[in-house]
């Protein structure tokens, strides 16, 4: 299909249009050069949640844009270009479809490599971004709207699955409960902020599903919080907001903390890294940093804009592919889902 020489600091267009952000970077090795987004998220909250058709039109309209933008403030023109690295799942098919035409696109007008990306691999390849020495192996903390999960990658192009959640993902439960507290969606930033006017006295149920395992349950957690405000409102009692959001996120993620770091201690992982929307945590991420430092463990977090959906991840991790020599043909389709390799 092309010639292909691989650089030792490849030119990387990235692009994420898996959910309501159009995003576009570009990278040169690990150098971040550009990280644009435009985001569908303002029109999406008046729903309450993404509605797919929104949020493909949305895509389509700003897609071009944004590419030129993260070109332009890049310093680069397109015939520079080493490689194109794209979302192609998982996420909505409407949405995904728009960022992979327009790079399929990209790389066929250019001659240059595709990448097609698995969102959640962007999510992992994140910390990249932030430690330019970074390398596996390492022990991970996944938290997004669709996984939650701790990882050990081995190497650049193997990890395992220690455990995880059995039914929600976090980011979901934060979703969840902040309907429950009357605040907009996506609900993660308005339960934090609110939580950090309140304190975890309500009592939630038990985090952890099996002894000295790794899987959790967030689904019971949602339900408890669900059920003690329904109670205090039929009874007529007062109750605070604010104790709830912040009783709710410390069971929701000291159990997270806690698995990240038996999960270094059983795989002798000296490193920790982390990924996915619920990262930008601010409390989350205190408590990692507190708890790494305390025990030992060197841990490298990803920017906050990083943790959210954005395209410098998708650049990243396609580095990673690059460097493997792994690409993608054109005919490469969307896709809904991608399983989360057990191992
Ligand atoms: O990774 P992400 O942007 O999209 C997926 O790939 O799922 O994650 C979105 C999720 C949403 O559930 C959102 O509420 C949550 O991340 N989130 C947060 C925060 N910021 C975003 N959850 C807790 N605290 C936050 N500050
Ligand atoms: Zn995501």
């Amino acid at each position: 299909m092309m010639n292909f020489t691989p650089k030792q600091s490849p030119l990387i267009l990235g692009i994420e249009s898996s959910c309501d952000e159009t995003a576009a970077a570009v990278i040169r090795g690990r150098e971040l050069l550009s990280d644009e987004i435009a985001s569908s998220a303002a029109t999406q909250a008046k729903f309450g949640g993404v509605v797919p058709e929104i949020a493909s039109r949305a895509h389509a309209e700003a897609v071009d844009e944004v590419v030129a933008r993260a070109l332009r403030n890049a310093g680069v023109k397109k015939e520079e270009l080493d490689a194109v690295a794209v979302t192609y799942g998982a996420g909505l098919l409407g949405a995904l479809l728009v960022g992979l035409s327009f790079a399929k696109g990209f790389s066929y007008g250019l001659g240059i490599p595709l990448i097609g990306v698995d969102h959640i691999r962007g999510h992992l390849a994140a910390a990249y971004l932030e430690d330019a020495s970074l390398e596996p192996p390492f022990l991970t903390l996944l938290a997004s709207g669709g996984h939650t999960a701790i990882l050990y990658t081995e190497r650049a192009d193997a990890f395992r699955v220690l455990g995880g959640t059995l039914d929600d993902a976090v980011g979901e439960a934060f979703d969840k409960v902040a309907r429950v507290l009357s605040l907009p969606y996506p609900g993660g930033p308005h339960v934090e902020a609110l939580a950090r006017e309140g304190r975890a006295v309500v009592p939630m149920p038990k985090m952890l599903k099996s002894r000295g395992g790794y899987d959790f349950s967030y689904s019971g957690l949602k339900t408890a919080v669900i059920n003690y405000v329904h109670t205090k409102e039929q009874k007529g009692e007062a109750w605070s907001r604010a104790d709830v959001a912040a009783s709710f996120q410390s069971a929701a993620l000291d159990i997270l903390v806690q698995k990240t770091v038996e999960g270094a201690r059983e795989t002798g992982a000296k490193m920790v890294t982390a990924g996915g929307g619920v990262v930008a945590n601010g409390y989350l991420r205190e408590r990692l940093a507190a708890v790494c430092k305390e025990t030992g463990l060197r841990l490298v977090l990803p920017a906050k804009k990083h943790c959210t959906d954005n395209a410098a991840m998708i650049a990243a991790e396609g580095l990673v592919q690059y460097r493997l020599g792994r690409f993608s043909p054109l005919t490469i389709n969307a896709e809904a889902s991608i399983p989360l390799v057990r191992g």
